[in-house]
C-alpha cells in the first residue's frame, strides 16, 4: 500500500489507474480505525478495482470546545489495518494541504435542509464542515464510488443530497453499522468511555431495539415513544441530546405516507457523545 500526503501525487496515481480503465473506490475517514471502517473498505474492495482510503481529522467539522485536539490519532495502527484490508492507497494529508488558505477563507458547502436538524441542532456548523471536506476530497480523489457508514445516518443523507444537488459524478454507497457483540456501535469515540460507562453504553442500542419492536408491534404515538427512549437513556446515566423517530427517507417527522422510520439518538456519556440509529419498516 502506498501512502501519499500531497494532492498532486495522489492525482498522478489516480490518473494512471483511470487510464488503465480501473474503477476507483474511496473511503474517507478520520482514522483511529476499527471494524466499522474496515467493513467500508471491504464494500469498496468488492465494488471497485482500486481502493483509496483517506485519514484526515477535519478541523472544519469540530465546534469550539469539541474534541479536535484530543480526537484519537493512531497512524501506525491505521496503516496496518488498511494494508490488511487490501487498501491500495492511503491519502494522509496535513491540514495545510487541504486548507492552504487557512480555514476561515474556505468556500463552504452547505445542505441547509438537512444540516440544522437532529445532530445539527447540537453541533452548529458541523455538517457544513463535513459537506465541505467531502466535496473537496471528491474533487481531489475523483472516485467512481465512495462508501459511507449508516451509523452516521444524517451524515450519509447529507452527502447523498450534496452529491445529487451538485451533480458530482460519484456513486454513494451506504454500509450497515458494525457493532460490538453487546450491541454498541463501533466508534473511535468509544475510547473516551470508562469501564463503567462502557458497560452502560449498550443500553443505547437496546433502547433503539425496544422502540423499534414497539413500532413493529403497531404503536404509533411517536412523541410518547421518544419520551420513553429519553427516560431509558437517562436511567442509564446518559444525557441524551435527542431521541427521535423520523421518516427514514426525508429525516423529517413521519407522515401518513412514511413507509420506513429511522429512530435516531445522540447521548452524552462521560466525556463521549455517542450516536446510533435503527430503521424499522411500517406496514
Ligand atoms: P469517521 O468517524 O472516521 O467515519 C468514517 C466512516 O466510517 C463514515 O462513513 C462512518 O459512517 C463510518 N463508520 C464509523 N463507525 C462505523 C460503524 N460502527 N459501522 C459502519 N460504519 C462506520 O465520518 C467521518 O469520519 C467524517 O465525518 C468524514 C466523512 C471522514 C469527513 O471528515
Amino acid at each position: 500500500m502506498q501512502t501519499i500526503e500531497r494532492i498532486a501525487a495522489l492525482r498522478e496515481q489516480v490518473r494512471d489507474w483511470r487510464a488503465a480503465g480501473e474503477r476507483i473506490g474511496f473511503v474517507p475517514t478520520m482514522g483511529s480505525l476499527h471494524a466499522g471502517h474496515m467493513s467500508l473498505l471491504s464494500a469498496a474492495r468488492f465494488r471497485a478495482d482500486r481502493v483509496i482510503a483517506s485519514v484526515f481529522v477535519n478541523p472544519l467539522q469540530f465546534g469550539p470546545g469539541e474534541d479536535f485536539e484530543r480526537y484519537p490519532r493512531t497512524p501506525d495502527d491505521d496503516r496496518l489495518l488498511l494494508e490488511d484490508a487490501g487498501c491500495d492507497l492511503l491519502f494522509l494529508p496535513a491540514v495545510e494541504e487541504i486548507y492552504p488558505q487557512g480555514r476561515q477563507s474556505a468556500t463552504t458547502v452547505s445542505v441547509p435542509s438537512l444540516s440544522g436538524i437532529l445532530c445539527g441542532q447540537y453541533r452548529p456548523g458541523h455538517f457544513d464542515g463535513v459537506a465541505t471536506v467531502v466535496a473537496k476530497l471528491f474533487g481531489i480523489v475523483q472516485p467512481d464510488l465512495a462508501v459511507f457508514g449508516e451509523k452516521d445516518y444524517q451524515q450519509l443523507a447529507i452527502i447523498r443530497r450534496m452529491t445529487a444537488d451538485l451533480d458530482i459524478p460519484v456513486e454513494i454507497a451506504g454500509a450497515p453499522t458494525v457493532r460490538s457483540p453487546d450491541g454498541l456501535a463501533m466508534s473511535s469515540r468509544n475510547r473516551y468511555l470508562s469501564d463503567t460507562e462502557r458497560a452502560l453504553a449498550p443500553r443505547i442500542y437496546a433502547t433503539l431495539r425496544a422502540v423499534a419492536a414497539r413500532v413493529a408491534g403497531g404503536e404509533r404515538d411517536y412523541p410518547a415513544l421518544a419520551a420513553w427512549g429519553v427516560s431509558e437513556l437517562q436511567a442509564a446515566q446518559m444525557r441524551p441530546d435527542y431521541f427521535e423517530l423520523r421518516d427514514a427517507q426525508t429525516l423529517l417527522e413521519p407522515t401518513a405516507g412514511s413507509r420506513e422510520l429511522v429512530i435516531l439518538t445522540a447521548a452524552r456519556l462521560g466525556k463521549a457523545r455517542l450516536i446510533d440509529n435503527l430503521r424499522v419498516a411500517l406496514r
